[in-house]
C-alpha cells in the first residue's frame, strides 16, 4: 500500500457505452464500489472529485445506430439521457456526468494526439487492414468477429475478447467475419498511427508488478502479469481507425480517419473534469497534475488493458500527469447463471428496476454489494435478493431500527431518555460500538466492499442483539432508569449505524438522519455513545424495508424467460419466403378445422400415427409421421387443422387421405395448430 499522504482524490468509473441502458452488471461492475468509495471518503471530508460521462465514440455505437435504423447522434442523445437518469436514481454521486461527444472532449483527445504526434511517439505505419467489399468500409474493432486464439470463444471482437478478456487486434482472430455482411472480409491497405506499447514495457513493468504487486488486486495484477510477460512482449496498436464516427485525427493527411475510442474515452476522464471546474469555478489542473493526488479508477475487468497499460502510457509520455494510484477492477456478474447480455436482452434493466421496485434502491445497491464480483464472477438471482432483501435488511436492519424506535415513542413520547449508571455488558457493547468504524474504513480503503458491508451489518446485528439481551420491553415494568438507559444505548447505536450505513444506502441513511435530526454527520463522529443526547425528539420511521413476497420475485424469472424465448425465436434461422402465388393458387386448398377421434401407432414404424378423423365431411384416415413428438392419447379429442383436398397417398399399405398441418420450431420440436376455442368439425379456414 502507498503510504503516501494524498491530499485529493480524483476517481473515476469507467464511461458507459451510450449504446443501451445500463443494467445490475454495470453498477455492481465498477459505479456501487466507486460510489461508495466517494461517500465514504466524503465522510471523511476529504477533497475528492468523481467523474464519470457517456462513452459515444467507437464501433459500439455506430452497430447499435446501424441495427436500429437511426443515427449515431440519435442512439447516444438518447442513451446519454437514460444512463444519466439512472444513475441519478441509484444515487450514484458523480460531481459531473459528461460525454464524450462535447467540444472539450475532442479538443482535449486531440491535444493528447498532437502532443505525442510531436513528440514523435507514433509510428506511422501503412498495413493491410480487413475491408467488407460489400459494405465498401474498413473493419474496425467491433466490425468484425471471430473465433479468439487464445480461449476459441467464437464470437470476439476485432479489438477484444469479451469472453477471455484478451485485448486483440482483428489480425488475431481465427476465422474473420464482417458483422456488416457476415462474408469475410478481404485485406486492404490503410494508413494509421501506432502507439509502440513496447517502448512502455519496461516502465510498466516495474510500475505495476513492482511497486504495485502490494496493493492492487489480484485479478488486476493476474491480467497485466500476462500482457507484461508474454514472450513476443507489447504489441504496438493502432490508434486511429477508418471510420466516419467519432474524434477527426487532427493532421493533414487524415481524412476520413477518427481516433481510436479507446484512446479518446479516458481521456474523457480529464474532460469531465475541465468541464466540472469550468461550471464550478475551480480549477481542474491538481486533480490530474499533482503528485499529492490520488488517482483511481473504478472499472470492470474487460477494461483492465486499457487503465493499467494503454492509457498510462498516454498520459506518462503526455507527461506532467498522475498515473492511477490502484485500478480496483471487478469480475462480472451473471445473472441467474448466465452472462448478461444486452442483445439477447438477458438483464435486469436499471430504468425497469425503478419503476417496478420504487423505493428500493438501497435494496438492490445492498444486493449488489453483498454479492459483488470482487474477486471473481458471481450470480446475481432473483431468488437471493428476496433472501437478502428479507433475512437481513427486513429481519436485521429494518427490525432494529423499528424495535428502537417504537419502544422511544412507547415510553418516552419519541425523546431519547437519559442515561443512567452503565452495566460492564453496557460498556462492552459500547466498546465494540468504537470499533466499528475503523473496521469498515480499513475494508474500504482496501477496496473490499462486500468485506465492508458485513461488517456494517454486524453492527445492526450488534443493536438487536442488544436489545434482545436486556429486553427493555421487560425492563419497563421493574427499572425505568435501567430501561432508559438501554435505550439511550440503543438508539445512539442506531445513529451509528446511520453514518456508517451511508456509502453503502445512502436513501436510508437519509432517512435516519431525518429521523434523528442528524446534519452534517461525518465519519469521525461514528464510534460515539453519545451522537444522540437525552431529552432530543426523533421523528416517525417511515417504512425503511419491507418483505419481498414470493410472487414479486417469481414475475421477475418469468419476464426474464420470456425475453429468452422472444430471444430464441428471434434467432430462428429465417428460412426464405417461398414464390408467390396468386389468390386462385391459394383458394384450391381445401383447409379446414377437424378433430382427432382415434389415435394409435402404426405397427412396425417409428413415425407414423393412424388418425381417425371427423373431418365435418365425413371419417377419414390420415397417416401422420408425429409418433415421435406426441402420445397418441394425447391427441385423441384434439382440433387441429388439415389440409383436406391433398390427393390421397398409399403408405405402408393404407391410403392416407389428407394431412394434419403443423407448426415446427427451430428444435425441430412440432406445434399442433388449434383454434383457440372449440370449432365445429369441417369448419372452413380461409
Ligand atoms: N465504454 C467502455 C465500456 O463500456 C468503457 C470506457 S472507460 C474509459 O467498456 F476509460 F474509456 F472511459
Ligand atoms: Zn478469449
Amino acid at each position: 500500500m502507498t503510504s503516501k499522504n494524498f491530499k485529493r482524490y480524483t476517481i473515476t468509473s469507467a464511461l458507459p457505452y451510450a449504446n443501451g441502458p445500463l443494467h445490475i452488471g454495470h453498477l455492481a461492475g465498477c459505479y456501487i464500489p466507486s460510489d461508495i468509495y466517494v461517500r465514504f471518503l466524503r465522510l471523511l471530508e476529504k477533497d475528492v472529485l468523481y467523474v464519470c460521462g457517456s462513452d459515444e465514440h467507437g464501433v459500439a455505437i455506430t452497430i447499435k445506430a446501424r441495427k436500429e435504423g437511426k443515427t449515431p447522434q440519435e442512439v447516444v442523445d438518447f442513451y446519454h439521457g437514460l444512463m444519466k437518469e439512472s444513475f441519478e436514481k441509484f444515487g450514484i454521486s458523480f460531481d459531473h456526468y459528461s460525454r464524450t461527444s462535447a467540444k472539450i472532449h475532442h479538443e482535449t483527445a486531440q491535444g493528447f494526439f498532437k502532443d505525442l504526434y510531436e513528440k514523435g511517439e507514433f509510428l506511422e505505419q501503412r498495413n493491410d487492414q480487413y475491408f467488407d467489399e460489400e459494405a465498401g468500409q474498413f473493419l474496425a474493432d467491433r466490425y468484425i468477429e471471430g473465433t479468439c486464439p487464445k480461449c476459441g470463444f467464437e464470437h470476439a471482437y476485432g479489438d477484444q475478447c469479451e469472453k477471455c478478456g484478451s485485448s486483440l487486434s482483428p489480425s488475431d482472430l481465427i476465422n474473420p467475419r464482417s458483422k456488416l455482411s457476415g462474408r469475410t472480409p478481404v485485406l486492404r491497405e490503410t494508413k494509421h498511427w501506432f502507439l509502440d506499447l513496447a517502448r512502455y514495457q519496461n516502465f510498466l513493468k516495474k510500475w505495476i508488478l513492482e511497486d504495485h504487486a502490494a496493493d492492487w488486486k489480484n485479478n488486476v495484477l493476474g491480467q497485466c502479469r500476462s500482457w507484461l510477460e508474454a514472450g513476443d512482449g507489447l504489441q504496438a496498436r493502432s490508434m486511429t481507425r477508418d471510420l466516419d464516427w467519432g474524434i477527426q485525427v487532427p493532421l493533414q493527411d487524415a481524412e476520413g480517419k477518427v481516433l481510436y475510442v479507446w484512446f479518446d474515452a479516458p481521456i474523457g476522464y480529464i474532460s469531465s473534469t475541465k468541464e466540472w471546474a469550468a461550471t464550478h469555478g475551480k480549477d481542474w489542473r491538481p486533480y490530474w497534475q499533482s503528485e499529492d493526488s490520488k488517482l483511481v479508477h473504478f472499472i470492470g475487468k474487460d477494461n483492465i488493458v486499457f487503465h493499467c497499460i494503454i492509457f498510462p502510457a498516454i498520459l506518462k509520455t503526455h507527461g506532467g500527469y498522475v498515473l492511477p494510484d490502484n485500478v480496483p477492477a471487478n469480475e462480472f456478474l451473471n445473472l441467474e447463471g448466465e452472462k448478461i447480455s444486452t442483445s439477447r436482452n438477458w438483464a435486469v434493466w436499471l430504468h425497469e428496476y425503478l419503476e417496478e421496485f420504487p423505493g428500493k434502491e438501497d435494496v438492490l445497491r445492498y444486493v449488489l454489494t453483498a454479492n459483488a464480483p470482487e474477486t471473481k464472477d458471481n450470480d446475481f438471482s432473483w431468488k437471493d435478493f428476496q433472501a437478502r432483501n428479507n433475512s437481513e435488511l427486513v429481519a436485521i436492519y429494518g427490525n432494529f431500527l423499528n424495535r428502537a424506535v417504537v419502544l422511544t415513542h412507547k415510553y418516552y413520547e419519541g425523546k431519547i431518555p437519559q442515561k443512567g449508571e452503565l452495566t460492564g455488558y453496557d460498556r462492552e457493547v459500547l466498546e465494540t460500538l468504537a470499533d466499528f468504524p475503523a473496521k469498515i474504513a480499513a475494508s474500504v480503503e482496501r477496496y473490499r466492499f462486500r468485506e465492508a458491508l458485513g461488517i456494517m451489518m454486524d453492527l445492526a446485528r450488534l443493536g438487536n442483539k442488544y436489545l434482545a439481551d436486556t429486553e427493555p420491553w421487560k425492563m419497563i415494568k421493574t427499572d425505568e432508569v435501567r430501561t432508559a438507559t438501554i435505550m439511550n444505548i440503543a438508539l445512539n447505536i442506531a445513529a451509528n449505524l446511520a453514518i456508517v450505513s451511508e456509502p453503502f444506502l445512502p436513501f436510508t441513511a437519509q432517512k435516519l438522519y431525518d429521523l434523528f435530526g442528524m446534519k452534517n454527520s461525518k465519519w469521525n463522529q461514528a464510534g460515539q455513545a453519545d451522537l444522540l443526547h437525552a431529552g432530543e425528539s426523533i421523528g416517525q420511521l417511515g417504512l425503511l424495508f419491507e418483505k419481498i413476497e414470493d410472487e414479486v420475485v417469481e414475475n421477475q424469472v418469468q419476464k426474464l424467460l420470456k425475453a429468452k424465448k422472444m430471444n430464441d425465436a428471434a434467432n430462428l434461422p429465417v428460412t426464405p419466403m417461398k414464390e408467390i402465388i396468386t389468390y386462385d393458387d391459394f383458394a384450391k386448398l381445401d383447409m379446414r378445422v377437424v378433430t382427432i377421434l382415434a389415435a394409435e401407432k402404426m405397427p412396425k414404424s417409428k413415425k407414423l400415427l393412424k388418425l381417425k378423423i371427423d373431418a365435418g365431411v365425413g371419417e377419414r384416415t390420415v397417416l401422420s409421421g408425429v409418433s415421435e413428438h406426441f402420445e397418441p392419447e394425447y391427441l385423441v379429442g384434439k382440433q387441429v387443422v388439415m389440409l383436406i383436398n391433398l390427393a390421397p397417398r398409399k403408405m405402408m399399405g393404407i391410403d392416407s387421405e389428407g394431412m394434419i398441418l403443423m407448426a415446427e420450431d427451430k428444435d425441430g420440436k412440432l406445434k399442433l395448430l388449434q383454434p383457440h376455442e372449440a370449432t365445429a368439425s369441417g369448419s372452413i379456414i380461409s
